[in-house]
């Protein structure tokens, strides 16, 4: 008897601790909109498509801004918000964003769409999520193809102080970086894996002079002469002109990027510093070496990624329009 009130007893203690954990945060669930908006992925994935097939460094943009809004108030769309009379300085001004971050008119039109077919239903933060992995699917040549739970709410705080507080700048070293990702519950493997991402867009000459002459670096003398030719001094960068980050494959997302540290032939000291560690060294290599694995792992490290902080009902909101919040 008393081991069946026992029983009974952790039963109710355990639902109670699921449902209060499914209220804390929201339960994102692949297929989200099966029945509210069916067509919800096929209209993201058309628009990125289109956007890809005339600039692919879209693509690059948007992989970005996947990171930059998760990392900062969590995946809310919050590096989205234009600034306001109220919120002068929002994310997107911050200097990790402005005025490098792009893909917001593919986000834009992604928004639109979806409000033509099924008027207030799909979050901004969902349609980041879902342009991010299709951008991945497109530039890694329809090799990383990953499903993506779904569900998010939009968030109405912004603020430029956060992001430099939260995005790791280009010239952390390693035990920097760790604490960055530590602080967002990502682990070093999901570091490494993620910076991968670095195979693929551009990069202004502002965020890598720190390692050109006459500062010491361990760039290679080849890639540093090439970078020195295409970035002029201009000590208070009104002129800074963008390179690409991997030379070899500068549009397809692939594992060229680890091959490049193992050569010295990446821009920033973030870059670089992943073969500081042993444990880090020891996943550049095998990234390097086996790009079928390193495919599945940033699939599933953007799946995590994306759910980092969510909002819920209580908190969030389903945006109009992803550039404001709604009144
Ligand atoms: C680990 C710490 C990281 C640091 C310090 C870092 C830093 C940077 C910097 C400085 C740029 C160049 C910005 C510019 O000057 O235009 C850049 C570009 C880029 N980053 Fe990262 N990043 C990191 C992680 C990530 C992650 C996790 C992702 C995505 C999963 C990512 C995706 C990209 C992409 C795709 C670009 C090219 C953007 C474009 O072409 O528009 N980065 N990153
Ligand atoms: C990394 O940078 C921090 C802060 O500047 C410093 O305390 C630490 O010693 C550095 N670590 C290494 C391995 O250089
Ligand atoms: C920045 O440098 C350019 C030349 O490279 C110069 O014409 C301009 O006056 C400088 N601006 C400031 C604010 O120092």
């Amino acid at each position: 008897m008393a081991s069946r009130v026992a029983i009974l007893v952790s039963c109710a203690l355990l639902l109670a601790a699921t449902w209060q954990g499914a209220a804390a945060a929201p339960r994102l669930r692949v297929g989200y909109y099966q029945k509210k908006c069916p067509a919800a992925e096929y209209i993201v994935k058309g628009v990125v498509g289109k956007a890809l097939q005339q600039n692919p460094g879209l693509g690059a943009g948007i992989i970005r801004m996947a990171f930059h809004d998760c990392f900062v108030q969590g995946c809310d769309a919050s590096v989205l918000l234009d600034p306001t009379a109220a919120n002068p300085r929002p994310e997107k001004l911050g200097a990790p964003n402005f005025p490098s971050l792009r893909g917001f008119e593919v986000i834009d039109d992604a928004k639109a769409a979806l409000e033509r077919f099924c008027p207030g239903v799909v979050s901004c933060a969902d349609v980041i999520a879902f342009a991010a992995r299709d951008s991945a699917y497109f530039l890694s040549n329809y090799r990383i193809n990953y499903k993506i739970p779904s569900g998010r709410f939009d968030g109405s705080i912004s603020l430029e102080s956060d992001t430099l507080a939260f995005l790791p700048p280009p010239f952390f070293n390693h035990s920097q970086l760790v604490d960055s990702f530590k602080a967002k519950n990502m682990n070093e493997d999901d570091l490494v894996v993620l910076s991968g991402a670095h195979s693929i867009g551009v990069s202004h000459c502002s965020s890598f002079t720190d390692r050109l002459p006459p500062n010491p670096s361990t760039i290679n003398p080849a890639l540093s002469a090439l970078l020195q030719s295409k970035c002029p001094v201009s000590p208070n960068f009104t002129n800074d002109p963008t390179v690409d980050q991997d030379m070899v494959t500068p549009n397809l997302l692939d594992n060229q990027y680890y091959k490049n540290i193992r050569k010295r032939n990446v821009l920033f000291t973030s870059d670089a510093a992943l073969v500081t560690s042993p444990l880090s060294a020891r996943k550049v290599y095998q990234n390097a070496l086996f790009p079928e694995v390193w495919e599945k792992k940033f699939a599933r490290a953007m799946v995590k990624m994306s759910a980092i902080e969510l909002k819920t009902a209580a908190n969030g909101e389903i945006r109009k329009n992803c550039r404001v919040v709604n009144n």
